[in-house]
C-alpha cells in the first residue's frame, strides 16, 4: 500500500461525493442512463480484496469498546477519523492494528462480518472473498473458533438475507515467523470448508515472499488457493513479484502496480494467468520517470486480469468497492467497456465453482445489454 499525494487528492476530492451517491446506490438506479456513477453502482461484482479487519468503522469501534469495557485513546468519532493519517504502509499498519483492541467476542466478529456484507450487497457485489488475520487475535488469547463462529455465522445470514454470497482468505502477518504462519495453518485445517485460499499481509520491508515458501507449498497441497500481497513502491518490490509469480505461483497478487515497471514480469503474469487486485484509493498510481502512470489502465492496456477493490475502506474515508471504482473510472478515464471488463476479471479470478462463475457471468451478461 502506498498513500501516494494523488492517491490523497483523489480520496479528499471525492469524500463529499461519495456520501451524496451513497444514497443513491442504496436502492437499484435506472437503467437506460449514461451517468457512470450510477452504472458502477448497478453493476454485478466481485471484491477481493478486503481485510474484514479493515472495514472496522469508527462508530463501530466505539460501540465495541463500550460493551467490552475498552479504553480508546480517542474521545470522539471525529477525532478517531483524524488520527487516520497515514503517509506509507508502516504508519498505515500502526493505526490498523490498534483497533483489533474492541474485537473480543463471537458477536464482535459477527457484527463486523455482517455489516461490511451488507454494504457490499448494497453495492451490487454477488459475491466476495474476504481477507481476515488470524494471528491478530490469536496472539491476544482470542481462540480461532471464536474469530471462525463470528465470521461464518454473519456469512450464512448474509447468504440468507442479503443474497451475497462469500468465502474466506487466511492471511498470515509477514512480520511474524514462518513457524507461526505454518502453526496458523495447521490451525486453520478443521475449517478448510470455510476457507478458500491463503494470503500474505502486513510489513512487506524484510520480509520477501520465499521466507513463506514452505507455507505456502503446504497451502497448495491441502488445496488452498493462494494470493500474496505485494504493496506498492516496497523494497525490493521486482524481486518480490518474481518470487510470488515464480516461486510461490500464486493465483493472485493483491496490489502488485510496480510489475507495469518490468515487462518480463508482465509476461509471465500473463502467461501464467495471474489475476491482480487493485485498490486505487490506497495505490491508484504509479510515479515513473517523473511521470504519473494509472495502473489499472496500465494492466487492462497490457491485457493483465486486474479487478478493483477497497482493501480498508474504514481506514480510508469509508471508500468501498464502489467508490473505488468511481476513483478508478475518474483518475483513468475508464469507459463502460473498461468497468464491465475489470468486473468480467473479478468474476473470472474468483475461487468459485464453474457453475457459479457462469451465473455470475451470465448476469453481468444481461446488465450488459440494458445498460452498455
Ligand atoms: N497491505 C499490507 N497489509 C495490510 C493491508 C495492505 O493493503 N491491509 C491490511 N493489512
Ligand atoms: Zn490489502
Amino acid at each position: 500500500m502506498t498513500f501516494g499525494r494523488r492517491a490523497f487528492l483523489a480520496n479528499t476530492t471525492l469524500f463529499a461525493g461519495t456520501f451524496a451517491l451513497g444514497a443513491r446506490a442504496a436502492g437499484v438506479p435506472s437503467s437506460g442512463t449514461d451517468d457512470l456513477t450510477a452504472f458502477i453502482y448497478a453493476m454485478p461484482k466481485a471484491e477481493m480484496h478486503v481485510h474484514l479487519e479493515g472495514t472496522l468503522e469508527p462508530e463501530m469501534k466505539f460501540r465495541f469498546a463500550r460493551r467490552n469495557g475498552v479504553t480508546l485513546p480517542y474521545k470522539t468519532v471525529e477525532e478517531m477519523r483524524d488520527s487516520y493519517n497515514f503517509h506509507d504502509l508502516q504508519s498505515f499498519l500502526k493505526i490498523f492494528y490498534e483497533g483489533k483492541s474492541v474485537l473480543l467476542k463471537e458477536q464482535d466478529f459477527y457484527e463486523l462480518t455482517y455489516a461490511y456484507l451488507t454494504k457490499a450487497a448494497s453495492q451490487n457485489v454477488l459475491y466476495t472473498e474476504m481477507f481476515f488475520d488470524p494471528q491478530m487475535h490469536t496472539d491476544r488469547g482470542i481462540s480461532f473458533s471464536t474469530v471462525m463462529a463470528g465470521l461464518t455465522r454473519a456469512q450464512t445470514d448474509a447468504r440468507k438475507n442479503l443474497k451475497i454470497d462469500s468465502q474466506l482468505v487466511l492471511c498470515f502477518e509477514r512480520e511474524l515467523s514462518a513457524e507461526s504462519a505454518m502453526k496458523t495453518l495447521e490451525s486453520a485445517l478443521p475449517y478448510r470448508q470455510h476457507i478458500v485460499g491463503i494470503g500474505l499481509d502486513s510489513d512487506e520491508k524484510n520480509n520477501p515472499p520465499d521466507k513463506f515458501r514452505e507455507v505456502f507449498a503446504r497451502a497448495r497441497k491441502e488445496g488452498f488457493h493462494l494470493t500474496m500481497h505485494c504493496d506498492l513502491n516496497q523494497l525490493d518490490t521486482h524481486e518480490h513479484i518474481r518470487q510470488v509469480l515464480e516461486d510461490i505461483q500464486a493465483d493472485r497478487i493483491d496490489h502488485g502496480g510496480n510489475i507495469l515497471e518490468r515487462p518480463d514480469l508482465v509476461a509471465i503474469a500473463k502467461r501464467r494467468g495471474t489475476a491482480f487486485t487493485v485498490c486505487p484509493v490506497a495505490c491508484g498510481w504509479l510515479r515513473e520517470n517523473g511521470e504519473n502512470i494509472n495502473i489499472i489502465r496500465g494492466m487492462l492496456d497490457r491485457g493483465l486480469k486486474v479487478t478493483v477493490a477497497s482493501d480498508d475502506p474504514a481506514y480510508m474515508k469509508g471508500n468501498y468497492v464502489a467508490e473505488s471504482l468511481v476513483v478508478a473510472q475518474g483518475d483513468a478515464n475508464l469507459s463502460k467497456q473498461d468497468l464491465l471488463t475489470l468486473a468480467r476479471n473479478s468474476f473470472e479470478a474468483s475461487w468459485i465453482s464453474s457453475a457459479q462463475r457462469k451465473t455470475y457471468l451470465a448476469k453481468l451478461e444481461v446488465f450488459q445489454r440494458q445498460w452498455a
